[in-house]
Formats: C-alpha cells, sequence, structure tokens
C-alpha cells in the first residue's frame, strides 16, 4: 500500500531537550527509533473515538493496512485502547500505563512512559515504534521532534460524533495519497505526512 520508502532519520535526545551538545559518539539505540504513528481519523474533525471504541463499523481495507504496517513489529498503545483491542499478534505490544505493573507476557510488556518503551524497543533490536494510539499516545508521540515521524492515516471522509481526537498536524506534509475507498458507504482514503 505504501509507495514511498521511510528515509533513516536518526533522532537525538539532545535536539528535544535543548541546544546540540558535542557528539560522545554513536547514538544509542533509543535515539535511533522512528516512529510511525497510525490513526483513522474524521477528515472535518480527526475524529478518533466514542465512548472508548471507534465510532464507524470495521473496514476491511483499513484493517489489512494497518497489519500490513505493523506485523513483525513494535505498537504502543495506550492502556485504554489496550483494554479493548487485546495482544495483536506477531507483534510486540508496549502498553503505556502508570497506574498498574501487570503487562507482562509473550509479545506484551509494559512500560511507565515513552522513554521506557523506547529503551525497551531499543534494547530488543526494533527501529521503529508504531504508535497505534488512542488519543493521550498520539499527543505524547507528538511531543517528541517532528522530524522522527511518519503520519500513516486512514482519512475518513464521513462524519461521526467523537470525543477522542488525533493532533493537528498542520507541520506535516502529505508525500503520499491512495485512491479512494469505499465500504459500506464510507468513503475513506490512506495517507501518508511528514513533518515540512
Ligand atoms: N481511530 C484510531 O485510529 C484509534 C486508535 C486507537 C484508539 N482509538 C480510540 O481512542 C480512544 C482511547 O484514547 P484515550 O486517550 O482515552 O486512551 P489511551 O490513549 O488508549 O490510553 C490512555 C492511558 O494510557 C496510559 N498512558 C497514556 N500516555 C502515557 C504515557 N506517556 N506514559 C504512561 N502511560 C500513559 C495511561 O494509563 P493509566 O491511566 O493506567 O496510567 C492513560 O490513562 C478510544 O475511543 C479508542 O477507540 C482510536
Amino acid at each position: 500500500m505504501l509507495m514511498i520508502e521511510e528515509h533513516h532519520i536518526v533522532r537525538t535526545r539532545k535536539l528535544r531537550r535543548g541546544p546540540a551538545e558535542p557528539s560522545r559518539g554513536a547514538p544509542q539505540f533509543s535515539e535511533m527509533l522512528r516512529y510511525r504513528i497510525i490513526a483513522a481519523i474524521t477528515r472535518d474533525s480527526r475524529g478518533i473515538g466514542k465512548d472508548g471504541v471507534m465510532p464507524w463499523p470495521k473496514l476491511g481495507a483499513d484493517m489489512k493496512h494497518f497489519r500490513e504496517l505493523t506485523v513483525g513489529g513494535v505498537v504502543i498503545v495506550g492502556r485504554v485502547t489496550f483494554e479493548k483491542i487485546g495482544v495483536l499478534e506477531n507483534r510486540l505490544n508496549v502498553v503505556l500505563c502508570r497506574s498498574r505493573n501487570e503487562y507482562r507476557g509473550e509479545n506484551l510488556i509494559g512500560a511507565r512512559s515513552l522513554e521506557q518503551a523506547e529503551m525497551l524497543i531499543g534494547s530488543r533490536g526494533f527501529q521503529v515504534a508504531n504508535i497505534i494510539g488512542g488519543q493521550s499516545v498520539y499527543k505524547t508521540a507528538f511531543e517528541v521532534p517532528r522530524y522522527s515521524q511518519r503520519l500513516h492515516l486512514t482519512e475518513i471522509e464521513n462524519s461521526y460524533e467523537c470525543d477522542r481526537f488525533f493532533p493537528a498536524f498542520h507541520d506535516h506534509q502529505k508525500i503520499f495519497e491512495s485512491v479512494q475507498h469505499e465500504e459500506n458507504g464510507i468513503r475513506f482514503t490512506f495517507s501518508e505526512w511528514e513533518a515540512r
């Protein structure tokens, strides 16, 4: 589905926290991590959820697209979303959660912060982390420097009432858009965005 290869972008924490300091050698594994932020959003309001679930019925093409992006890799997911969707097979599931310490198992780990998640993922040799929501996790991921992110959006043309939203992304430019799909009267396109 994706037509454009991702560039390899090295992120340094120094840029996030202030002016660059003299290099101390090769970047650490967590400094090599890139984010793919994956979300299905309404085009009119950036809505992503209502009452704890997605407000639209499952879309087969979207689920296939999501699997293609994430299988064999890592997903970072918020505790609330995880409680709905459970462990995604054939992926390392990293659950962000401060209130509990119960996420351990096959392909399942918990992390108390995005930084801790990065360390756990990097130590396992992954270089890409798929951020799959919900609202609070997207917001946290947007606080990471923009040049380390790619947005992979499913943009839904129909309107839905939502109580959870994707962050504004005016600072990103669209680098790919698919043809329009339609399932059960729901029209949607896949798009990919990078920081300007
Ligand atoms: N359309 C889409 O693509 C899409 C994708 C995913 C989800 N959604 C929707 O999004 C909604 C859920 O979003 P939400 O914001 O309510 O919940 P959420 O982001 O799924 O989970 C929130 C919880 O995650 C933990 N958390 C978040 N950021 C953290 C951080 N930086 N460090 C440590 N823990 C962190 C906290 O858990 P504790 O309270 O345990 O500390 C927080 O209460 C649902 O409606 C869902 O359907 C939509």
